[in-house]
């Protein structure tokens, strides 16, 4: 078995968006494609934290809107490396949605990134394996493998 290098939270990163005017639309909700933009920018960098590479979006699984997120909300991502292959890996990403008026906060959305990681000429190069501690980490990096099982044999299959 290869060594692992890092652990899940040696890579795990937060990152606070507000949302203004420029990204809703005239609704006053949060435009979709803005939100996949921020959850594509932090599943990067825990990509590249983990792996000390560029790393390029491979691919997005499923991606649902449950809740709207409204104008003057507080998004806050949470990006985890659920588990490194050989030159991707899994970044799962969850969006909560504060109201710092009400206090409230709740998941909006969820999702799971394969980024593949390059060198300087832009080859595909091995990534190090990640150590899971926590019982959640664990969970995580034994259902990262199924799922990698399931998109591989889909894009075989030529499915979504
Ligand atoms: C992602 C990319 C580097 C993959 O290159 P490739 O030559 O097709 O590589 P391979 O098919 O040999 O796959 C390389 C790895 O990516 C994984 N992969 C490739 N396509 C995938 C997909 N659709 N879903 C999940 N994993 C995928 C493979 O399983 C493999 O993983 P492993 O090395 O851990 O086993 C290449 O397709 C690329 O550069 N795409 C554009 C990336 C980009 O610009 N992203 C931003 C989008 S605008």
């Amino acid at each position: 078995m290869k060594k692992a290098c890092k652990n899940v939270k040696e890579s795990q990163i937060e990152m606070t968006e507000l949302v203004l005017p420029n990204d809703t639309n005239q609704l006053g909700n949060l435009l979709g494609g803005r939100l996949m933009h921020w959850m594509d920018i932090a599943a990067a960098i825990a990509a590249q934290r983990h792996t000390n590479r560029v790393c390029v979006t491979a691919a997005v699984d499923q991606m649902e809107f449950h809740h709207p997120i409204r104008l003057g909300e507080i998004v806050n991502l949470k990006a985890s490396v659920n588990r490194a292959f050989n030159t991707s890996l899994e970044v799962g990403v969850k969006v909560i949605a504060e109201n710092q008026l009400t206090g409230e906060s709740n998941v909006a959305n969820s999702a799971y990134f394969t980024f593949v990681a390059l060198d300087e000429l832009k080859n595909r190069v091995k990534v190090c394996t990640i150590k899971p501690q926590s019982k959640e980490e664990k969970r995580r990096y034994k259902e990262a493998a199924i799922r990698r099982k399931h998109r591989l044999a889909g894009i075989r299959t030529g499915g979504s």
